[in-house]
C-alpha cells in the first residue's frame, strides 16, 4: 500500500469521523478511556477525547510506519544529520543522556564532551552557592542577571518557576529578554552589582537584544563596582565562543555548547545554568533524568503506546483531517505559567515552514498556533470562545495530582475545575429555549497527568513535547531544526531602525514610510 492509498484512507476515516460524536465514540466503545490512556513513570495521557477511534488511528499509525519515525528517532539519537538544511545533527538527547554513555554527532563522539561540561557547571554552580565564587569585591553572589532571549530564555525561566518549590532557592535569577530598556531597567533595579552575576545566553551570540542588554548589564557593572567585575562576574554560555570573547568576556567563563543542538532545544546543555545555580545541582539532575525516561521511553516503546508519537499523530490529524488549526495549552498550575509561551516557540518555530525539507511546498501544516494560560485564569478570559466559539479549538490540559501546597482543598477544586473544562467541552448542553445557553460540545482535548510537579516528571513532561514536535515534523516531511522565517524582519528591523536614526533614505512600503514619518515627527528626547 503506497503513501496515497493512506492519504485517501486517512480524508475517508475523516470524512466518517466528523458524523460521529466523542460522546457516541464513548458510547460504541466501552474500553475506549482504556485504549487511548497510557502511562509512562507517573505521567497519564488520556487521548480519549480526541475525535478518533481504532479505525482511524491505526491509518494513522500505517503513515507513521510509511514515514519512518521510528527510523528517523534512531538517527537523530544516533547524531546523524537529521538536519539537512544545515548540514547538522540534532542531538538534544545525548545532553541528558546516561554519563558513561557513548553519544556521537556526525560520527564524532562526543560523550567526553558533554560530561566536562556538566562538571564544569556544577563546579561553578556549587562554588556560587557556597560562596566559594565570590563577586570582585569578595561578597557572596546572591543575584543571577539571566539576559537571553526565545530558546535562550523561555526553558530556564519556565524550569526555575515550575519547580520553585523543589529546592532551596540558592540564588534569585533575573531574566532579560526583551530590547524594551523597561526589562533591563526593572531587572537591574535594586540589585548590588557586588553581589550579582552577569550571564549572557546565546547561541549565535549575535542576538541583537540579548547584545544590547548585555552591554547596558556590562556597564552597570562597571560603574557599580569598577572594571575588575567585568573580568570577575560576567559568564556566557553560547555555541559561538569566539564572538562571547571578542565581546571581552574572559575566555575562562564562557561555557559553550555545540551547533548540534538547536535552541528550542538547548535547556538541557549549559544553557540552563542559571536554573541549575538556583535550584541546585541534584534538583537538575533530577530534571535530566526524568527527560532521560522519556528518550527511552519515544526510542522504544511501540508507535501504538508511543506517547509523544500518539499526541503527534493526533495534531497532524487534527490540523490536517478536521481542520483545526489551533491549540490550547492549558497548564493546571500557577507555576507552569510559561509553558505555553515555551510550546509556542518549541512547536511554531520549529513547525511553521512553508516547505519541506526538500524544498518542495508542504502538503501539511506542522505547526498549530499554540497560544495558552494558566488554568484556572484561562477560564475568565478566552475559555468562552473554546466553550461556544465556532472553530473547536484542541487543548492540551495538564494536572498536578499532588497537592505541593499543603492546601488540599483549594487543589481540589483546581484539579476539579481542569476536569470540569474537558468534560463540558466535550459533552456540550442543549437548551432548547435559548440558544444562547448551548454548547455544542464535542470538542477535542488531552489531558495529562503528572504525580507531582517535580523535576523528573518536568523533565519528562518537556522531553515529550520535544519528540512530539520532532515527530510532528517528520509526518510533514519538514525539517524542524531550522528557523530562517525569523532572519527578513530582523533584516527589515536594521533597515527601520535606520530610518528613525535619520540615517537612510525612505524606501519602505507606504505604510511603514507613514508611521516612520509620524513617529520621526515627534522629539524623542526621553520626556513625557
Ligand atoms: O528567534 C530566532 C532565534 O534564533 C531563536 O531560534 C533563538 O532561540 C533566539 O533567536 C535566540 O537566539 P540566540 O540564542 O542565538 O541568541
Amino acid at each position: 500500500m503506497d503513501r496515497y492509498d493512506t492519504l485517501a484512507r486517512l480524508e475517508k476515516a475523516a470524512a466518517r469521523i466528523k458524523q460521529v460524536s466523542l460522546s457516541e465514540m464513548f458510547l460504541a466503545d466501552a474500553k475506549r478511556v482504556d485504549r487511548l490512556s497510557h502511562r509512562m513513570d507517573g505521567l497519564l495521557v488520556d487521548f480519549s477525547k480526541q475525535k478518533l477511534d481504532g479505525e482511524a488511528l491505526g491509518v494513522l499509525l500505517d503513515f507513521a510506519k510509511e514515514r519512518g519515525i521510528a527510523d528517523f528517532l534512531q538517527k537523530m539519537n544516533a547524531g546523524e544529520a537529521v538536519n539537512p538544511t544545515e548540514g547538522r545533527a540534532a542531538q538534544h538527547m545525548a545532553l541528558r543522556a546516561e554519563l558513561g554513555q557513548e553519544r556521537f554527532a556526525l560520527g564524532q563522539n562526543v560523550s567526553d564532551q558533554i560530561a566536562a561540561n556538566l562538571t564544569r557547571m556544577q563546579n561553578l554552580c556549587d562554588e556560587i552557592r557556597v560562596g566559594k565564587f565570590t563577586g570582585a569585591s569578595g561578597q557572596k553572589i546572591t543575584d543571577i542577571v539571566h539576559i537571553g532571549i526565545g530558546g535562550s530564555h523561555l526553558g530556564p525561566e519556565l524550569v526555575l518557576q515550575a519547580l520553585h518549590n523543589s529546592a532551596d532557592l540558592g540564588l534569585k535569577v533575573h531574566f532579560v529578554a526583551n530590547i524594551d530598556p523597561a526589562e533591563i531597567n526593572d531587572a537591574l533595579a535594586g540589585l548590588d552589582p557586588a553581589s550579582t552575576l552577569v550571564l549572557v545566553v546565546s547561541k549565535s551570540f549575535s542576538t541583537v537584544e540579548t547584545l544590547t542588554n548585555a552591554r547596558v548589564a556590562r556597564d552597570w557593572l562597571r560603574s557599580g563596582i569598577g572594571e575588575s567585575a567585568i573580568a570577575m562576574q560576567v559568564f556566557a554560555v553560547s555555541a559561538r565562543a569566539d564572538r562571547a570573547v571578542e565581546f571581552g568576556i574572559d575566555p575562562a567563563h564562557v561555557f559553550e555548547f555545540a551547533d548540534w543542538v538547536g535552541g528550542r532545544f538547548s535547556l538541557w546543555s549549559a544553557v540552563g545554568l542559571s536554573a541549575m545555580a538556583s535550584l541546585g545541582v541534584d534538583v537538575w539532575k533530577e530534571f535530566l533524568t526524568g527527560a532521560r525516561a522519556m528518550d527511552a521511553h519515544v526510542l522504544q516503546t511501540p508507535m501504538a503506546q508511543n506517547l509523544p508519537a500518539l499526541s503527534a499523530l493526533i495534531s497532524f490529524w487534527n490540523l490536517n483531517f478536521l481542520q483545526m488549526p489551533g491549540r490550547a495549552v492549558i497548564p493546571y498550575s500557577a507555576r507552569m505559567g510559561l509553558l505555553p509561551n515555551w510550546m509556542q516557540q518549541l512547536v511554531m518555530e520549529s513547525n511553521g515552514k512553508g516547505v519541506q525539507a526538500n524544498g518542495a511546498p508542504v502538503q501539511f501544516t506542522a505547526a498549530p498556533t499554540i497560544f495558552g494560560d494558566v488554568g484556572t485564569n484561562a477560564q475568565h478570559a478566552f475559555f468562552q470562545a473554546l466553550h461556544q466559539g465556532p472553530e473547536p479549538v484542541p487543548v492540551d490540559f495538564i494536572g498536578i495530582i499532588q497537592d505541593a501546597e499543603n492546601a488540599p482543598e483549594q487543589h481540589r477544586t483546581l484539579l476539579a475545575n481542569m476536569l470540569a473544562q474537558s468534560s463540558a467541552l466535550m459533552v456540550g448542553q442543549t437548551d432548547q429555549q435559548n440558544p444562547h445557553k448551548n454548547f455544542t460540545g464535542d470538542r477535542p482535548s488531552t489531558s495529562i497527568l503528572l504525580d507531582a510537579l517535580s523535576p523528573y516528571h518536568l523533565g519528562s513532561l518537556l522531553a515529550f513535547y520535544e519528540h512530539e514536535t520532532v515527530i510532528l515534523a517528520q509526518l510533514c516531511s519538514i525539517n524542524p531544526f531550522d528557523q530562517w522565517g525569523v532572519e527578513l524582519g530582523k533584516v527589515l528591523a536594521v533597515k527601520m531602525e535606520q530610518r528613525l536614526a535619520g540615517s537612510a533614505p525612505s524606501g519602505q512600503d507606504a505604510s511603514s514610510e507613514n508611521l516612520l514619518d509620524e513617529i520621526n515627527k515627534r522629539p524623542n528626547d526621553g520626556a513625557e
